[in-house]
């Protein structure tokens, strides 16, 4: 079995982060992922979304066992200690991806407090609930809160510098996301063959963690990852494609479907391009 710092980090069979996909929770999916020995996260961008996409929070609640009318702490609440209630015999290890964009940092300190808080009150939920995975912003300026809680924290980035603003920041593990990655990805098409290496030449060494991101489904790329210098790979779109996730039949389809060519960058929000 193949195993790396990251398994040794968190404490995971496989060095696999199931990626946080908004705007559903996929809550059933971290369950599942975490369970089966990797490092699932938890999505909540659909918790800003009550007043604007209700059918959006009303989706993410759904699998919370939080009701429509809650607010986000009492969501964040909830959906933590389902979680924990889902894995803790199984030993699985589970995280939140949190976007800390600018345009949405007011929430993002909502919810991590909220974990923060849902945490202490259960010193046998940090076996647990391990990791904050923040991104689709800058990471300085959020150590203070995620590191002094105890959590082990994650950051994607797609460039070298980024990475290197990771390092500044006191990051623990800087996932480096190439061009092909689903749906947030970089204006530049700088691919996971270029980017991640780059990365790891930049900012691995003993406390610090690189992992890639963007391409990465199967244990022949998970290998190459690995081979790249890598501690690991998280994984998106491979996961979508799964009976567990919120994602539409169709999508889940498509995905399997979908040949060499079938990537399509657009527009996507936080003004960034989607793929
Ligand atoms: C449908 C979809 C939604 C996503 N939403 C988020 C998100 O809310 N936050 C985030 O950090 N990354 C998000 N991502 C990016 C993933 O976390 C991950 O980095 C990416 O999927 C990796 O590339 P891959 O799809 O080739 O595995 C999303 C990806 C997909 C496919």
């Amino acid at each position: 079995m193949i195993k790396s710092r990251l398994c040794d980090l968190i404490g995971i069979k496989y060095p696999i982060i199931q990626a946080g996909m908004g705007p559903f929770s996929n809550n059933n999916l971290g369950v599942a992922a975490a369970n089966a020995g990797v490092l699932g996260l938890l999505s909540t961008s659909g918790l800003t979304s009550r007043d604007i996409q209700p059918f959006v929070y009303d989706a993410w609640i759904k699998t919370a066992e939080a009701n429509s009318d809650d607010d986000i702490p009492t969501a964040i609440d909830k959906v933590l200690k389902r979680t924990y209630r889902l894995v803790k015999d199984k030993g699985g290890v589970f995280g939140i991806n949190v976007m800390v964009a600018a345009e949405m940092a007011a929430e993002a300190k909502i919810i991590i407090d909220a974990a923060i808080r849902v945490r202490e009150e259960n010193p046998d939920m940090k076996n647990h609930f391990k990791v904050i995975f923040t991104s689709a912003g800058d990471p300085v300026g959020w150590k203070d809160k995620i590191k002094g809680a105890g959590f082990t924290w994650m950051h994607v980035v797609p460039s070298v510098k980024g990475a290197l603003r990771c390092k500044k920041a006191g990051v623990d593990v800087i996932v480096a996301s190439g061009h092909e990655g689903g749906f947030h990805t970089s204006w530049e098409p700088v691919h996971s063959m270029i980017l991640l290496p780059a990365v790891v030449e930049a900012v691995s060494d003993e406390k610090t963690l690189v992992c890639g991101a963007g391409g990465f489904c199967d244990g022949k790329t998970l290998a190459a990852a690995l081979v790249l210098g890598a501690d690991g790979a998280q994984m998106g779109t491979r996961f979508l494609a799964t009976q567990e996730s919120d994602f539409h039949q169709i999508w889940k389809e498509a995905v399997v479907a979908a040949g060499d060519r079938g990537t399509l960058v657009a527009r996507g929000f936080v003004d960034r391009p989607a793929g």
